[in-house]
């Protein structure tokens, strides 16, 4: 079987760049599962929901088309169809509306094969709030990334500064902390460690210490030399 290793955590803990950095160092696919609840609200806003708000997200989550590509300039580039939504996908507007819809259980089981089709070998680094609960829950590893809340705010509107759109990182950290409620309090798949996850704290370590410390935890469990 693919060897899948979990990667979740809240907004802001650097579990996207870890995940990239891991998937990059090993040559393993990547899923990035928060991009396809972020794409589901970002079609839906653009084709609209004509009658029941979730079966309509239903059949978006079910029938969009999506392709992860990499950008000329080596960054990310997300196609809804033919059209480059990687702005709107990334926009923190768009993780609120993402937060919004992933608390519908239909949603989340429209999105579920898609996810598992994601394990190809030579493995897989899954990056979300239920990989290890949920979506892999036989995963031979699963981390719990966190870092305090101040730090995970300060990241986040690092990172939006960065694509030139962030707001104010007071307005950011009251976001970020109703976008952790709302994720940790759904009564589906809400976000906490697995039983079998190891825990790793962030706050003030530099990303490559983060991955040198999966990457210790994996050869321990003989997934990599
Ligand atoms: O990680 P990211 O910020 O892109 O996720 C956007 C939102 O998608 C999260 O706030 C969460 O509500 C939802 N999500 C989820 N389960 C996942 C990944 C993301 O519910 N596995």
């Amino acid at each position: 079987m693919t060897p899948v290793v979990a990667v979740d955590g809240p907004s802001g803990s650097g579990k996207g760049t870890v995940s990239r950095l891991l998937a990059r160092r090993l040559g393993w696919h990547l899923l990035d599962s928060g991009a396809l609840y972020r794409l589901v609200a970002v079609a839906a806003s653009r084709g609209g929901v004509p009658g029941d708000e979730v079966a309509g997200h239903v059949r978006v989550a079910e029938q969009m088309q999506v392709r992860f590509e990499v950008a000329p300039d080596g960054g990310e580039r997300i196609l809804l169809g033919e059209v480059d939504v990687t702005a709107d996908v990334r926009a923190e507007q768009t993780g609120q509306g993402a937060s919004r819809v992933a608390a519908w259980p239909a949603v989340r089981d429209a999105l579920m094969q898609r996810q598992r089709d994601f394990a190809r070998d030579p493995g897989l680094i899954a990056d979300g709030r239920d990989m290890g609960t949920v979506v892999f829950p036989d995963a031979p590893l699963k981390i719990f990334l966190t870092a305090s809340a101040d730090e995970r705010a300060r990241r986040r509107y690092n990172q939006l500064k960065d694509k030139g759109s962030a707001g104010s990182l007071a307005a950011l950290s009251r976001e970020i902390a109703e976008r952790d409620l709302r994720d940790s309090t759904r009564s589906v798949a809400p976000l906490r460690p697995a039983s079998d996850a190891f825990v790793v704290d962030s706050t003030g370590m530099p990303v490559e210490a983060v991955v040198e410390r999966v990457i210790e935890l994996g050869r321990a469990r003989a997934l990599w030399r």
